[in-house]
């Protein structure tokens, strides 16, 4: 049948339209996402991942999206989105919806920051630059890893006015630990994400087989070491900097030293029990992020999502942020609904650098709060503040 009368507009785009990444100026980056010659342009995470498989090379590739053991944990997280379903309510007014929030006093246009991911030069030559502006862009908070390939310093000043956090792991060196935290607070950076579960590195078979090192100009910008090491066949550069550098002798005691050196509110990435969430409440820390990773620690660990509802219950008047799996903007209302204040994405920012820099990463933050966008519309929830644990109920067997 012909369409009659005013002709309707396709639905969305719900963000004003980008303009092309390759018309700004000093953006020297390719059209993120633009169609391949003869390739539909990508329109999910999962196409995004599909291009960053083609560009990257091998180990670079296994190295953002292995996970440790038999990646099941990493399965895991994705799989638990699918334990819960939605119960949209009708007949409710989302003409006008907003998506925004803060997270640590912070505001943010949408409840999705971007997690810490070590050498994002691997996945293209600006790295962490690139994802630092396009957080700013989008309007939502980036956390540098420790182990960036960029320095805290560089990444404050591609995007001075953005807010940003700094994740911390504690080095053997406590004057290097101390350093960075000084250098993150003199840079600006507005909360210290301390990472609690990596008192050593995962046995990550994908990065152990393929004799995983940085490849040739890309380092640990931050920390003594600026290149990982050579290791022998059957070893990883990473898994030896993280052996010889980094402190596996961290406890509670240290949160309260890290405490000493700087006012910035902390959150602590990696609990996955009521029993330590009880702990950080009562030690007062201001967030915890319920992760395993990415499954990328302890093969056979709780899938993020599942471990939520009991650091929630736990986690007294902290925030709670989620990260591992999260692709969809129904996983998102997911887990907001059981109780997170916002999530983190890892291996999606990843794949955005990869398919096409600045400007892909800024896609893929977009795709995330469109979806997002269009799910709390079907669901009946204008805002935020809308998301209630009504929303979700386990997934009928
Ligand atoms: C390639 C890669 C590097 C990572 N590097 C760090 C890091 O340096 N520090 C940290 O706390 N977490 C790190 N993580 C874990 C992420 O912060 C986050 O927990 C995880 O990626 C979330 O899962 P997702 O990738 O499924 O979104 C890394 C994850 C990946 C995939």
């Amino acid at each position: 049948m012909k369409p009659t009368g005013t002709p309707v507009p396709p639905e969305g785009p719900i963000l004003p339209p980008e303009p092309d990444a390759a018309a700004r100026p000093g953006r020297a980056v390719p059209a993120a996402g633009a169609a391949a010659a003869g390739k539909p342009p990508p329109v999910s995470i999962d196409d995004y991942e599909a291009m960053a498989r083609e560009r990257l090379p091998r180990s670079a590739f296994d190295y953002y999206a292995g996970g440790s053991g038999e990646e099941w944990t990493l399965r895991e997280n994705r799989e638990a989105f699918h334990r819960w379903v939605l119960r949209p309510r009708v007949l409710v007014d989302v003409s006008d919806r907003d998506m925004s929030t803060t997270v640590l006093g912070t505001s943010v246009a949408f409840p999705i920051l971007v997690a810490p991911t070590a050498m994002q030069r691997m996945a293209e030559r600006e790295g962490e630059l690139a994802t630092a502006r396009a957080c700013a862009d989008a309007g939502t908070v980036m956390v540098l890893s420790t182990i960036a390939s960029a320095t805290i310093e560089e990444v404050a000043a591609a995007a001075p006015e953005a807010p940003r956090w700094f994740q911390l792991y504690v080095h053997r060196d406590r004057g290097l630990t101390q350093d960075l935290v000084e250098r993150a607070v003199a840079a600006g950076y507005s909360g210290l994400v301390l990472t609690v579960d990596t008192p050593v590195l995962g046995i990550r078979d994908r990065d152990s087989r393929n004799r995983f090192a940085s490849p040739p100009g890309v380092g640990l910008s931050n920390v003594g070491a600026r290149f990982l090491p050579e290791v022998e066949p059957g070893d990883s550069g990473l898994a030896a900097y993280v052996r010889t550098m980094q402190d596996p002798s961290v406890t509670w005691e240290d949160v309260e030293w890290l405490r000493s050196l700087c006012d910035l509110p902390l959150v602590l990435k990696g609990v996955l029990t009521a029993e330590d969430a009880a702990i950080a409440a009562e030690v007062e820390v201001d967030g915890i992020a319920v992760s395993n990773h990415g499954g990328r620690q302890l093969d056979g660990t709780i899938a993020a999502l599942d471990a939520l509802p009991e650091v929630v219950d736990a986690s007294g008047p902290c925030e709670v942020y989620l990260d591992g799996g999260v692709r969809r903007g129904s996983d998102v209302l997911k887990a907001l609904a059981l109780g997170a204040n916002a999530v983190m994405v890892g291996r999606p920012v990843l794949w955005g650098l990869a398919a096409g820099g600045e400007d892909g990463v800024r896609r893929v933050l977009r795709l995330l709060a469109q979806d997002l966008d269009v799910a709390m519309a079907i669901a009946g929830c204008r805002t935020i503040g809308d998301i209630s644990a009504d929303l979700v109920r386990p997934a009928p067997r």
